[in-house]
Protein backbone atom coordinates (compact mmCIF):
# COMPACT_ATOMS: atom_id res chain seq x y z
CA UNK A 1 0.00 0.00 0.00
CA UNK A 2 1.41 3.41 -0.92
CA UNK A 3 1.60 5.82 1.83
CA UNK A 4 2.68 8.72 0.14
CA UNK A 5 0.77 12.01 -1.00
CA UNK A 6 1.34 14.71 -2.51
CA UNK A 7 -0.05 17.92 -1.05
CA UNK A 8 -0.93 19.45 -4.64
CA UNK A 9 -2.65 22.25 -3.01
CA UNK A 10 1.18 23.75 -2.22
CA UNK A 11 3.99 22.55 -4.86
CA UNK A 12 4.91 19.36 -6.67
CA UNK A 13 7.82 19.29 -4.63
CA UNK A 14 5.88 19.38 -1.22
CA UNK A 15 4.74 16.05 0.22
CA UNK A 16 2.21 15.84 2.99
CA UNK A 17 4.98 14.61 5.59
CA UNK A 18 3.47 12.32 8.32
CA UNK A 19 5.63 12.36 11.36
CA UNK A 20 6.90 9.32 12.72
CA UNK A 21 6.34 7.35 9.84
CA UNK A 22 10.00 7.26 8.87
CA UNK A 23 11.86 3.46 9.14
CA UNK A 24 14.27 3.75 12.05
CA UNK A 25 17.71 2.24 12.50
CA UNK A 26 16.99 0.21 14.90
CA UNK A 27 13.91 -0.86 13.44
CA UNK A 28 15.86 -2.08 10.12
CA UNK A 29 18.55 -3.19 12.77
CA UNK A 30 15.68 -5.66 14.12
CA UNK A 31 14.83 -6.80 11.04
CA UNK A 32 17.21 -9.58 11.44
CA UNK A 33 16.14 -11.70 14.66
CA UNK A 34 18.04 -15.02 15.40
CA UNK A 35 20.62 -14.57 12.34
CA UNK A 36 17.68 -14.63 9.73
CA UNK A 37 15.27 -12.17 8.12
CA UNK A 38 11.77 -13.21 7.34
CA UNK A 39 11.26 -10.39 4.94
CA UNK A 40 14.02 -9.38 2.88
CA UNK A 41 15.18 -5.60 2.86
CA UNK A 42 14.49 -3.53 -0.36
CA UNK A 43 17.19 -0.19 -0.87
CA UNK A 44 16.94 1.54 -4.31
CA UNK A 45 19.29 4.40 -4.72
CA UNK A 46 17.63 7.91 -5.27
CA UNK A 47 19.94 10.89 -5.79
CA UNK A 48 16.78 13.51 -6.25
CA UNK A 49 13.53 14.35 -4.87
CA UNK A 50 11.45 13.60 -7.20
CA UNK A 51 12.99 9.75 -7.74
CA UNK A 52 13.01 9.35 -3.88
CA UNK A 53 8.58 10.21 -3.82
CA UNK A 54 8.31 7.59 -6.86
CA UNK A 55 10.39 4.87 -4.85
CA UNK A 56 9.97 5.69 -1.29
CA UNK A 57 6.23 4.13 -0.71
CA UNK A 58 8.20 0.57 -2.10
CA UNK A 59 11.33 0.82 0.09
CA UNK A 60 12.62 0.14 3.21
CA UNK A 61 15.73 2.14 2.64
CA UNK A 62 16.65 4.63 0.15
CA UNK A 63 20.04 4.92 -0.43
CA UNK A 64 21.64 8.47 -1.73
CA UNK A 65 24.78 6.77 -3.31
CA UNK A 66 27.93 8.06 -4.56
CA UNK A 67 27.01 6.08 -7.69
CA UNK A 68 25.65 9.67 -7.78
CA UNK A 69 28.87 10.47 -9.45
CA UNK A 70 28.50 8.40 -12.83
CA UNK A 71 25.19 8.32 -13.08
CA UNK A 72 24.23 11.97 -12.52
CA UNK A 73 27.48 13.83 -13.18
CA UNK A 74 29.06 11.46 -15.96
CA UNK A 75 32.02 10.94 -14.09
CA UNK A 76 34.39 8.15 -14.45
CA UNK A 77 34.20 7.01 -10.83
CA UNK A 78 33.21 7.52 -7.62
CA UNK A 79 36.54 9.08 -6.46
CA UNK A 80 35.99 12.74 -7.62
CA UNK A 81 32.24 12.79 -5.29
CA UNK A 82 32.42 15.54 -2.69
CA UNK A 83 30.66 16.30 0.57
CA UNK A 84 28.89 19.15 -1.18
CA UNK A 85 27.28 16.80 -3.94
CA UNK A 86 26.19 14.45 -1.36
CA UNK A 87 25.13 17.14 0.87
CA UNK A 88 23.13 18.60 -1.81
CA UNK A 89 21.82 15.20 -3.00
CA UNK A 90 20.80 13.84 0.30
CA UNK A 91 18.83 16.66 1.46
CA UNK A 92 16.87 16.55 -1.87
CA UNK A 93 15.65 12.73 -1.06
CA UNK A 94 15.54 13.66 2.58
CA UNK A 95 12.58 16.14 1.25
CA UNK A 96 10.77 13.75 -1.15
CA UNK A 97 10.80 11.06 0.90
CA UNK A 98 9.38 10.22 4.44
CA UNK A 99 8.64 7.25 4.68
CA UNK A 100 12.02 4.71 3.96
CA UNK A 101 15.47 5.20 6.09
CA UNK A 102 17.33 7.62 3.96
CA UNK A 103 21.75 6.53 4.22
CA UNK A 104 23.74 9.11 2.47
CA UNK A 105 27.25 7.73 1.03
CA UNK A 106 30.56 9.29 3.09
CA UNK A 107 32.31 9.89 0.27
CA UNK A 108 36.02 9.27 -0.96
CA UNK A 109 38.42 11.09 1.09
CA UNK A 110 36.56 12.29 3.66
CA UNK A 111 36.62 9.71 6.40
CA UNK A 112 39.23 7.70 5.54
CA UNK A 113 41.83 9.41 7.83
CA UNK A 114 41.24 9.37 11.26
CA UNK A 115 37.70 9.11 13.62
CA UNK A 116 37.57 12.56 13.95
CA UNK A 117 37.60 12.96 10.32
CA UNK A 118 34.75 10.76 9.83
CA UNK A 119 32.83 12.40 12.32
CA UNK A 120 33.22 15.83 11.29
CA UNK A 121 32.40 14.86 7.70
CA UNK A 122 29.54 12.23 8.75
CA UNK A 123 27.99 14.90 11.19
CA UNK A 124 27.91 17.85 8.31
CA UNK A 125 25.81 15.24 6.02
CA UNK A 126 23.71 14.47 8.96
CA UNK A 127 23.06 18.07 9.89
CA UNK A 128 22.74 19.05 6.41
CA UNK A 129 20.47 16.76 5.04
CA UNK A 130 18.58 15.06 7.31
CA UNK A 131 19.04 11.68 6.57
CA UNK A 132 19.26 9.19 9.38
CA UNK A 133 22.57 7.01 8.66
CA UNK A 134 25.85 7.16 6.84
CA UNK A 135 27.27 4.70 4.73
CA UNK A 136 31.13 4.14 4.30
CA UNK A 137 33.64 1.50 2.80
CA UNK A 138 35.83 -0.46 4.19
CA UNK A 139 36.33 -3.19 6.57
CA UNK A 140 38.79 -3.65 9.29
CA UNK A 141 40.23 -0.78 9.00
CA UNK A 142 37.27 1.40 8.98
CA UNK A 143 36.07 -0.56 12.10
CA UNK A 144 37.64 2.16 14.89
CA UNK A 145 36.12 4.67 12.81
CA UNK A 146 32.23 2.65 12.79
CA UNK A 147 32.34 2.71 16.53
CA UNK A 148 33.53 6.15 16.95
CA UNK A 149 30.58 7.19 15.21
CA UNK A 150 28.15 4.79 16.23
CA UNK A 151 29.08 6.06 20.11
CA UNK A 152 28.53 10.05 18.75
CA UNK A 153 25.05 9.23 17.77
CA UNK A 154 25.75 8.79 14.12
CA UNK A 155 24.41 5.31 12.81
CA UNK A 156 26.95 3.57 10.03
CA UNK A 157 26.04 0.86 7.24
CA UNK A 158 29.37 -0.53 6.22
CA UNK A 159 29.99 -1.44 2.35
CA UNK A 160 32.73 -4.59 2.24
CA UNK A 161 33.32 -6.79 -0.99
CA UNK A 162 33.84 -4.67 -3.96
CA UNK A 163 34.52 -1.25 -2.70
CA UNK A 164 33.88 0.99 -5.98
CA UNK A 165 36.15 3.52 -4.21
CA UNK A 166 38.88 1.77 -4.10
CA UNK A 167 39.06 0.86 -7.74
CA UNK A 168 42.34 1.66 -8.16
CA UNK A 169 44.01 -0.72 -5.02
CA UNK A 170 41.46 -3.23 -6.65
CA UNK A 171 42.37 -2.84 -10.46
CA UNK A 172 38.40 -3.10 -11.61
CA UNK A 173 35.28 -3.58 -10.45
CA UNK A 174 35.23 -7.52 -11.27
CA UNK A 175 33.93 -10.23 -8.92
CA UNK A 176 35.82 -10.20 -5.66
CA UNK A 177 36.55 -13.05 -3.40
CA UNK A 178 37.79 -15.36 -5.76
CA UNK A 179 40.55 -16.78 -4.28
CA UNK A 180 40.81 -18.59 -0.25
CA UNK A 181 42.66 -15.61 1.14
CA UNK A 182 40.57 -12.87 -0.23
CA UNK A 183 37.34 -14.53 0.99
CA UNK A 184 39.03 -14.78 4.31
CA UNK A 185 39.53 -11.02 4.22
CA UNK A 186 36.33 -9.96 3.33
CA UNK A 187 34.40 -12.17 5.58
CA UNK A 188 36.59 -10.61 8.35
CA UNK A 189 36.13 -7.36 6.73
CA UNK A 190 32.30 -7.85 7.22
CA UNK A 191 32.24 -9.11 10.78
CA UNK A 192 34.86 -6.57 11.64
CA UNK A 193 31.99 -3.78 10.27
CA UNK A 194 29.54 -5.85 12.44
CA UNK A 195 31.38 -5.43 15.74
CA UNK A 196 32.66 -2.00 15.23
CA UNK A 197 28.90 -1.39 15.68
CA UNK A 198 27.36 -0.93 12.03
CA UNK A 199 23.23 -1.66 12.09
CA UNK A 200 23.67 -3.35 8.63
CA UNK A 201 26.18 -4.13 5.66
CA UNK A 202 26.20 -4.01 2.00
CA UNK A 203 27.76 -6.67 0.47
CA UNK A 204 28.95 -6.16 -2.84
CA UNK A 205 30.20 -7.94 -6.30
CA UNK A 206 31.52 -11.25 -4.56
CA UNK A 207 30.82 -14.78 -5.37
CA UNK A 208 27.79 -15.88 -4.42
CA UNK A 209 29.30 -18.52 -1.50
CA UNK A 210 30.70 -15.76 0.14
CA UNK A 211 28.07 -13.59 0.22
CA UNK A 212 25.89 -16.88 1.71
CA UNK A 213 28.81 -17.09 4.56
CA UNK A 214 28.69 -13.42 5.61
CA UNK A 215 24.76 -13.54 5.80
CA UNK A 216 25.33 -16.65 7.96
CA UNK A 217 27.79 -15.04 10.05
CA UNK A 218 26.70 -11.50 10.59
CA UNK A 219 24.34 -10.59 13.22
CA UNK A 220 23.03 -7.83 11.11
CA UNK A 221 21.38 -7.30 8.19
CA UNK A 222 23.42 -8.16 4.95
CA UNK A 223 22.56 -6.04 1.92
CA UNK A 224 23.74 -7.42 -1.29
CA UNK A 225 24.00 -6.00 -4.83
CA UNK A 226 26.06 -8.56 -7.23
CA UNK A 227 25.83 -11.10 -4.08
CA UNK A 228 23.04 -13.80 -3.32
CA UNK A 229 19.42 -14.54 -2.94
CA UNK A 230 20.29 -15.59 0.04
CA UNK A 231 21.29 -11.64 1.77
CA UNK A 232 18.57 -10.15 3.80
CA UNK A 233 18.16 -7.35 1.74
CA UNK A 234 18.82 -6.42 -1.93
CA UNK A 235 19.89 -3.12 -3.05
CA UNK A 236 20.45 -1.65 -7.15
CA UNK A 237 20.98 1.64 -8.20
CA UNK A 238 17.79 2.70 -9.50
CA UNK A 239 19.07 3.83 -12.95
CA UNK A 240 20.09 0.61 -13.63
CA UNK A 241 17.52 -1.45 -13.13
CA UNK A 242 14.95 1.20 -14.96
CA UNK A 243 17.11 0.68 -18.13
CA UNK A 244 18.27 4.09 -18.18
CA UNK A 245 21.61 2.75 -19.40
CA UNK A 246 22.52 0.97 -22.33
CA UNK A 247 25.20 -1.41 -20.20
CA UNK A 248 24.12 -3.02 -17.52
CA UNK A 249 26.48 -5.53 -15.03
CA UNK A 250 25.46 -9.08 -15.34
CA UNK A 251 23.87 -8.65 -11.63
CA UNK A 252 21.09 -6.04 -12.95
CA UNK A 253 18.12 -6.92 -14.20
CA UNK A 254 16.36 -4.68 -16.05
CA UNK A 255 13.13 -3.76 -14.50
CA UNK A 256 12.18 -1.43 -17.45
CA UNK A 257 13.45 -0.24 -21.06
CA UNK A 258 13.62 3.67 -19.86
CA UNK A 259 15.89 4.98 -22.10
CA UNK A 260 14.05 3.15 -24.90
CA UNK A 261 11.27 5.63 -23.63
CA UNK A 262 12.70 8.93 -22.98
CA UNK A 263 13.82 8.44 -26.60
CA UNK A 264 10.61 7.97 -28.21
CA UNK A 265 9.47 10.53 -26.16
CA UNK A 266 11.80 13.04 -26.88
CA UNK A 267 12.06 12.07 -30.81
CA UNK A 268 8.17 12.63 -30.45
CA UNK A 269 8.37 15.79 -29.49
CA UNK A 270 10.93 16.73 -31.82
CA UNK A 271 9.23 15.89 -34.82
CA UNK A 272 6.19 17.70 -33.54
CA UNK A 273 7.76 21.22 -32.70
CA UNK A 274 9.67 21.06 -36.06
CA UNK A 275 6.33 20.48 -38.02
CA UNK A 276 4.74 23.14 -35.87
CA UNK A 277 2.43 20.70 -34.53
CA UNK A 278 3.24 21.44 -30.78
CA UNK A 279 2.01 23.14 -29.10
CA UNK A 280 -1.86 23.42 -30.27
CA UNK A 281 -4.96 25.27 -28.63
CA UNK A 282 -4.78 23.27 -26.05
CA UNK A 283 -1.49 24.03 -24.51
CA UNK A 284 -1.44 27.68 -25.35
CA UNK A 285 -3.64 31.01 -23.60
CA UNK A 286 -6.44 32.00 -25.79
CA UNK A 287 -7.84 35.65 -24.73
CA UNK A 288 -11.19 35.55 -23.13
CA UNK A 289 -13.85 35.20 -25.56
CA UNK A 290 -12.02 34.39 -28.06
O1 LIG B 1 27.00 4.22 -4.39
C1 LIG B 1 26.15 3.33 -4.48
O2 LIG B 1 25.16 3.42 -5.22
C2 LIG B 1 26.35 2.13 -3.66
C3 LIG B 1 25.48 0.94 -3.94
C4 LIG B 1 25.77 0.38 -5.26
C5 LIG B 1 25.55 -0.05 -2.85
O3 LIG B 1 27.18 2.12 -2.82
Amino acid sequence: MSTFTIDSGTSRATPSPVPGKRVTVPAIRARKNGGSTTEPLVMLTAYTMRMAQLLDPHCDILLVGDSLGQVIYGLPSTLPVTLDMMCAHGAAVVRGSFHSLVVVDMPFGSYESSPEQAFASASRVMAETGCSAVKLEGGVAMAGSIAFLGARGIPVMGHVGLTPQAVNALGGYGARGKSQAEHAKILDDAKAVAQAGAFACVVEGVLEPLADAATASLDIPVIGIGASAKCDGQVLVTEDMLGLFERTPRFVKRYADLATEIGEAAAAYASEVRGRNFPTVEQTYQPKGA
